[in-house]
């Protein structure tokens, strides 16, 4: 990286994506240190016209500030993908990611009540005993791919088991999923664009067929989950049509699953860089909860599991320095905004204690801040406590990493215990 100026950084080239982890935050500090927000040009894209460009925001207040002022940096014309994709794709996978008010806040006010404080003290009870389950089977299997035996289960049974989702169709989710989110990893799709595109659509097509197949049962015959709760109208007689619905879930078991499962898996890896750390958290019993709670969020600051959302400027608009035109792309980068050393003092330590934490890997102060924030939480608290208390040796050895720009992802990781 020594070598590399500001010029040898391109984030739009997929090789940089396959950069060393500390090349890859080195790289986003020299961006940091810009006078403006550097300004790339967009990938190609099958079907699609290339796009003029985006510029990337990599520091604390732009990032901050975008998200804080959804009328000017908008999310409807697409916030996962540079590119602006067929209206099919937005559609699939979307849902309200991709959506502005008033359309977005009435989406979120209906589907937010799905997440009413019994939904959520359910899925707590959930969670601990998945967690055990997941534990148990650990400690018979022995050292194997924590991805796979570990990170990956609790995510993907907890989404499914809110959703109604049979346990005979996890695999399929997860396979499906992993082709939404795949990024240009080849372990996942076709390195041929037009082949990836039918594979992404695929993929998105399956899911939506099994909820919506799932909310037709539930129409009949309600039961408690989110499928039933959404599939009926709620009490001021609001509802989602068919296609919202189906929709919603896509992004949701997509959401939901290929987010929790990275920051696990990176918390596995922190803990092994940093045993100073580990013996912090583990140093005093009584303490383990309040300790586990800064500690995931320093795991998601670290991480940065989602690394970028994308806006489209509305009208003209200045922000700390730089002039932006309407119709101008620009890139969220949390994971640059997260290494900030104007807001976080010495961003490349892992801090289990670090206080106060105001990282944006949930994304900043806005309409679209994650929905299942709080979810995701209670799973990497859990799931963390469960594994460090009963298998304290427990450590990673080299990650296999996810080649993306979007998902800070590790397909494989050993551990050793
Ligand atoms: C560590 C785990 C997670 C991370 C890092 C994460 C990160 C994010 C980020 C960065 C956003 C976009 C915010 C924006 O555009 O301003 C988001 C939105 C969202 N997340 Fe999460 N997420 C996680 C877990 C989950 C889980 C478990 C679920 C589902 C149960 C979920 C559901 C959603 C939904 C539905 C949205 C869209 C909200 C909207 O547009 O109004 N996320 N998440």
């Amino acid at each position: 990286m020594a070598a590399v100026g500001i010029d040898g950084i391109d984030l739009t080239d997929t090789a940089f994506w396959a950069w060393p982890l500390p090349d890859r935050a080195a790289a986003f500090a020299l961006l940091r240190e810009q006078q403006r927000p550097q300004f790339y040009a967009e990938p190609e894209f099958p079907f699609v016209e290339r796009g003029p460009g985006y510029y990337a925001l990599v520091r604390y207040a732009d990032v901050d500030e975008a998200s804080r002022h959804p009328d000017v940096f908008c999310s409807g014309q697409g916030a996962t993908s540079v590119v602006d994709l067929p209206t099919e794709f937005n559609e699939y996978f979307g849902s309200m990611i991709n959506i502005d008010d008033p359309r977005h806040a009435r989406l979120r006010r209906i589907v937010s009540r799905a997440f009413s404080p019994r939904m959520i003290a359910k899925f707590e009870a959930d969670v601990r005993r998945a967690a055990t389950a997941i534990v148990d089977d650990l400690l018979a299997t022995g050292p194997c791919d924590f991805v796979q035996h570990v990170a990956a289960r609790l995510p993907l049974k907890i989404i499914c088991d809110m959703m109604g989702i049979p346990d005979d169709q996890y695999q399929m989710v997860l396979a499906n999923t992993n082709i939404i989110l795949a990024g240009s990893d080849p372990e996942f799709v076709s390195e041929d664009p037009g082949e990836m595109l039918t594979q992404t659509l695929a993929a998105g097509q399956a899911l939506a067929e099994l909820v919506t197949g799932l909310a037709a049962a539930r129409a009949q015959a309600p039961a408690e989950d989110l499928v039933s709760a959404l599939a009926t109208a709620n009490i001021d007689g609001e509802q989602l049509t068919s296609a919202e619905l189906a929709s919603f879930f896509v992004l949701l078991v997509v959401a939901g699953n290929e987010t929790t499962r990275n920051a696990l898996s990176h918390a596995l890896m922190l803990l092994t860089e940093f045993p100073e750390q580990r013996a912090l958290l583990l140093a005093e019993p009584d303490r383990l909860d309040a300790r586990l709670e800064s500690a995931v969020e320093e795991v998601v600051r670290y991480a940065s599991p989602v690394m970028f959302m994308r806006r489209t400027l509305t009208r003209d608009y200045s922000m700390n320095g730089q002039d932006y035109a309407e119709g101008d792309k620009v890139l969220l980068f949390y994971y640059s905004a997260n290494r900030d050393q104007e807001v976080f003092a010495d961003p490349e330590r892992f801090d289990i204690t670090r206080s106060p934490n105001p990282h944006l890997g949930f994304g900043g102060a806005g309409p679209h801040f994650c929905l299942g924030a709080h979810l995701a939480r209670r799973e990497l608290t859990v799931m963390l406590r469960e594994l460090l208390t009963r298998v304290p040796g427990i450590t990673a050895g080299e990650p296999d990493r996810l080649l993306s720009s979007f998902i800070n992802g590790i397909k494989h990781l050993p551990c050793q215990f």
